[in-house]
């Protein structure tokens, strides 16, 4: 792939598109929509807003660190605070398809909104072909691929969509991420699903639920990171499990650690972790998250399992 005539045509395409309306970056922090927005920079400069929608699902301090990231590269990041209407959405939901079904229709509420709150016409988003290959097959719903399924953004939401990494497979994202000047913690990012923490709790989606599983994620990627996995995570399961607290016996969560190899997503390996990476892993989960009082470790590959949960 010849990187600098990719960028150099995206930029021409999506100024020829937006033209001299301007247009919303919907930014995550992850690899896809930092390498989609900072096209989006450069194309169109001043002609572009960029969104980061809190939703309330994501890894720790992501807001604040993204916004710290894309500052430095000349970007400001508006924050946009929708935690409560995400969770709104999410309640009593514990089917995986409805889950993302919801997640998806509030991300387009909220954008929709925030979209006509700007005065632009275009949304740019970084939908790239694993997620169209996937969806289009009926594997599962993704937040963002409407047009590809024939739902009309226009019609529905009043904005029209622009997907400039369509047609790339994550490991060549990350070589335009890198060529347009975004930092290695970013490029190198393991991939992190559009819903967020809600992929990896299983059952019903709380603040409470969501704060054990991003705690859990946190300690799986700082320890497992030093291996650089395709993407290394942790899950909330909805059963529970009997452990001993101080004394007392205690029915806590059960967090899985899972972390696996790939190249596109399309199907993976488990990591072959040490044992004593997991067992330091286990401890740590348990001793810093009170209400977990069991880990466990998962060993399926992709297919037959997904790599997310839900
Ligand atoms: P699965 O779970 O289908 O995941 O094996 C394949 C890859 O896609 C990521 N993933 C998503 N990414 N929106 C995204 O942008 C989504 O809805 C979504 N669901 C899964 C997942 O983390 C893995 O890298």
């Amino acid at each position: 792939m010849n990187v600098k005539k990719f960028i150099d045509e995206k930029i021409r395409e999506i100024r020829e598109t937006v033209g001299t309306e301007t247009a919303v970056s919907a930014l995550s922090g992850g690899v896809d929509s930092s390498a989609c927005t900072m096209l989006a920079a450069r194309a169109l400069g001043n002609q572009l807003k960029v969104i980061f929608i809190d939703d309330g699902l994501m890894r720790q301090n992501e807001p604040q660190e993204v916004k710290s990231v894309f500052g430095a590269l000349g970007v400001e990041v508006e924050i946009v605070d929708a935690r409560r209407m995400f969770f709104r959405a999410l309640k009593w939901k514990t089917d995986p398809e409805k889950k993302r079904k919801a997640f998806r229709k509030c991300f387009y509420k909220v954008f929709g909104r925030e979209v006509k709150r700007s005065g632009a016409r275009f949304l740019v988003q970084g939908t790239i072909k694993a997620d169209i290959i996937e969806t289009q097959g009926g594997v599962k719903t993704q937040h963002n691929i409407l047009e590809q399924i024939g739902i009309d953004p226009e019609k529905g939401f009043g904005f029209r969509v622009v997907e400039p990494l369509k047609d790339l497979f994550k490991p060549e994202v990350r070589l335009v991420a890198r060529a347009l000047g975004l930092p290695a913690r970013i490029y190198n990012r393991m991939p992190f699903p559009g819903p967020g923490l809600a992929c990896r709790v299983v059952g019903k989606v709380t603040p409470e639920r969501v704060e054990t599983v991003r705690q859990a994620t946190a300690l799986v990627e700082a320890e497992l990171g030093k291996l650089k996995p395709f993407q290394a995570f942790a899950v909330l399961l909805a059963d529970r499990g009997t452990g001993v607290r101080e004394g007392r016996r205690m029915f806590g969560d059960i967090i899985v650690i899972r972390s696996v190899e790939s190249r596109d997503a399309m199907s993976a390996k488990p990591t072959e972790v040490p044992w004593p990476a997991l067992n330091r892993l286990a401890k740590k989960i348990t001793d810093e998250i009170p209400g977990v009082t069991r880990v466990c470790c998962e060993l399926t590959p992709k297919p037959p399992a997904t790599i997310e949960y839900i």
